[in-house]
């Protein structure tokens, strides 16, 4: 996003430095001439069974971090916080889709609800190591679901409460889930997504199921099949409270998260235990600064990897309280979001650059009734903050006062990788910053030479391993090696553009690749082309991500309809349908484009950067000539019209 704003630096205000988690620079130096020490003094930090034998294995593309250690996610994020005395101290506070409605748990009620979750798990026949499904919505039966895996060590699966039967069917196949936890429905908004019926419908094709566990949200009447669904209440009732928490291996898997590559089949992302807790507990604490007396919120939806790692497991194993809201930022009003910050009288926000967007439009009017003066630190993550909105979110949502973290991150790297830490770094609106101590980022040409100093542009990678990255694709190691490690060798290929200023300090540009990036949301470009397709008035489309002020980016289908088909508004609104039926509401083109052709180069691939200049309104869409069908440019054009 091209804005004409001077970039200003923002040193670090000295009322947070005096109180900051971390406020002494030598942190960088020391981790950088012994990074897998410094690695070691933060999974100290953690409770473990036995200790580690060996710090870091890497055997490119694979790692190992702290190896033959054994040890407990769940016990970390509960026994562990209870023994040090945070047994009365709130856990999760729940905070309903309707205002002022929710509950909240202490850190010993939540061990006894997970421990329960656990033996009804165990009792359903789950075994250590065997993944289990969950789509639920944004309730503490959530947290409450991976924790009880955690405890027994039993991966998870979470699959976002939005994506479609056909997406949650996909998902549970692919990693054979014998269980699957939901809820009759998911309130949101004020309106209500029919989880179960959901799941029933995916449910008819997955063979690997064999028992669900119903939560009662909202009480509605669904279809029940006998031997095969239980209700959540029912089987808790009958629970025992006592689960010891089983001895885990440091690189046995904590969970399971799909996320949208380059090709329409989605990753299944791994993430262990040992080296994941340490990572995203360090980073909690370091770059958010969580306290033991702060109410801390990530606004983030816990089907998301930033809500695996910074609503649940780093807070949680920080002993912090975590807030976890079910709703949306605008209902039933345009102030619910400040509402909830001065009733709970939040510290720390963690959000996305698109919520900060919606509330810009909006005006200061809503903020200006509520209370704020409680923030302390604000975060954003999941896509570019624009200069603009982040002078916005500093002025108006900080009061001026708070720092801003803009953390980058992705589901692969389990957690924040570039980022300010607020007591140290001064802050540029729009850029990252620097990378935490003892990662190292570098960016590399497209010839594969690494590019040393300040850029304009370059790819970003990780130059050596960290404890919370990925460990492989499940099932799928040849993926895992040829998606992240062979561009570039042993270093990792992010997926992402940055650039580097004098100071080192990294603006991320956007995807490299063929993913989207929608409101934080990553979609990629094959997967909507296939479920397109997948209509039968479709005989082609290309999909591509255009610049959008509110979302970020917005999907816009270009489709080539088949035989005489034409198309109408009424097919516009089909081929919506079908995009939701198959992903899930979050993936619907913001435009679909009738085209009689699409522009192809004479080997028949397709040049997205054309269709993303159509889509973006550009006059001079440079070199045309290596295509096929010169025309088909203004024929693009036309259609647009
Ligand atoms: C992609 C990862 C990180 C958790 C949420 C999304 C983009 C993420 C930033 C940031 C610019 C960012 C990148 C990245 N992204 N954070 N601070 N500035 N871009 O996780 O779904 O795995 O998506 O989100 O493009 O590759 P994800």
């Amino acid at each position: 996003m091209a804005e004409e704003t001077e970039i200003r630096t923002y040193d670090p205000p000295e009322e947070f430095v005096r109180q900051a988690n971390v406020k002494d620079a030598s942190v960088y130096d020391e981790a950088e001439k012994d990074y897998e020490g410094f690695w070691e003094e933060r999974a100290r930090q953690l409770h473990w069974f036995k200790e580690w034998d060996q710090v870091l294995k890497w055997d490119p593309p694979e790692a190992q971090w702290f190896v033959g250690g054994k040890l407990n996610v769940a016990y970390n994020c509960l026994d562990y916080q209870v023994e040090q005395g945070r047994g009365d101290k709130a856990a999760l506070v729940w905070e309903s889709d309707e205002p002022g409605e929710g509950k909240s748990y202490t850190y010993s009620e939540l061990t006894a609800e997970v421990s329960k979750f656990a033996n009804v798990l165990k009792g359903l026949g789950v075994k250590k190591g065997e993944p289990v499904a969950i789509y639920l919505p944004m309730i503490p039966e959530l947290p409450i679901a991976m924790l009880a895996c955690a405890r027994i060590g039993a991966p998870h699966s979470v699959v976002f409460g939005a994506f479609s039967a056909d997406s949650l069917r996909d998902r549970i196949n692919d990693c054979e889930a014998k269980v699957l936890v939901t809820a009759d429905e998911a309130p949101r908004g004020g309106r209500k997504t029919p989880l179960k019926k959901n799941a029933d419908e995916a449910l008819a094709d997955t063979p690997s199921i064999e028992n669900t566990v119903v939560v009662r949200r909202t009480g509605e009447d669904v279809d029940f099949t006998e031997g095969r669904d239980n209700w959540y209440d029912e089987l808790m009732q009958e629970a025992d409270a006592e689960c010891p928490a089983e001895e885990v291996d440091s690189e046995d898997i904590l969970y399971i998260l799909y996320s949208s590559g380059s090709t329409g089949k989605p990753k299944g992302i791994v993430h262990t235990s040992g080296g994941y807790l340490t990572h995203v507990k360090a980073t909690t604490s370091w770059v958010l600064d969580v306290k033991d007396s702060d109410v801390y919120w990530c606004t983030a939806d816990v089907g998301w990897v930033t809500g695996h790692s910074y609503l649940v497991y780093g807070p949680l194993s920080n002993g912090a309280t975590s807030l976890i809201y079910e709703g949306t930022p605008s209902y039933p009003e345009a102030d619910r979001f400040w509402d909830i910050i001065e009733r709970h009288g939040v510290n720390i926000l963690y959000t996305a650059p698109t919520v900060i967007r919606a509330f810009m439009k909006g005006g200061t009017e809503d903020l200006e009734k509520h209370d704020l003066t409680s923030l302390r630190l604000l975060g954003t993550v999941g896509e570019p903050i624009n200069p603009r909105a982040w002078e916005w979110y500093h002025e108006n949502v900080g009061g001026g006062r708070c720092p801003i973290v803009d953390t980058w991150w992705q589901t692969e790297t389990g957690g924040i990788m570039i980022s300010p830490l607020p007591g140290i770094t001064a802050t540029k609106p729009g850029m990252a910053t620097l990378p935490f101590p003892g990662i190292s980022a570098g960016l590399f040409d497209e010839e594969g030479n690494e590019i040393e100093g300040p850029s304009d542009s370059g790819n970003l990678v990780v130059k050596r391993p960290w404890p919370g990255m990925l460990r492989t694709l499940y099932k799928d190691p040849a993926r895992y090696k040829e998606t992240y490690w062979e561009k570039y060798g042993d270093v990792y290929f992010a997926g992402d553009g940055a650039r580097r200023d004098e100071d080192g300090y990294y603006l991320i540009t956007g995807r490299v690749d063929d993913v989207m990036n929608i409101s934080g949301h990553r979609i990629s470009t094959a997967e909507v082309e296939s479920a397109l397709v997948g209509h039968q008035a479709v005989a082609e489309s290309a999909v591509i991500g255009r610049q959008d002020e509110d979302t970020g980016q917005a999907i816009v289908a270009y489709v080539i309809l088949e035989g005489d088909r034409e198309g109408s508004d009424e097919l516009i609104q089909e081929l919506n349908q079908q995009v939701r039926r198959t992903i899930g509401a979050h993936a619907r083109p913001k435009e679909i484009i009738f085209t009689p052709d699409l522009p192809k180069t004479r080997s028949g691939k397709i040049m997205r950067r054309i269709l993303r200049g159509v889509a973006e309104g550009e006059q001079d869409l440079g070199d045309t000539s290596t295509l096929a069908d010169p025309s088909v440019v203004d024929d693009l054009k036309a259609a647009r019209q």
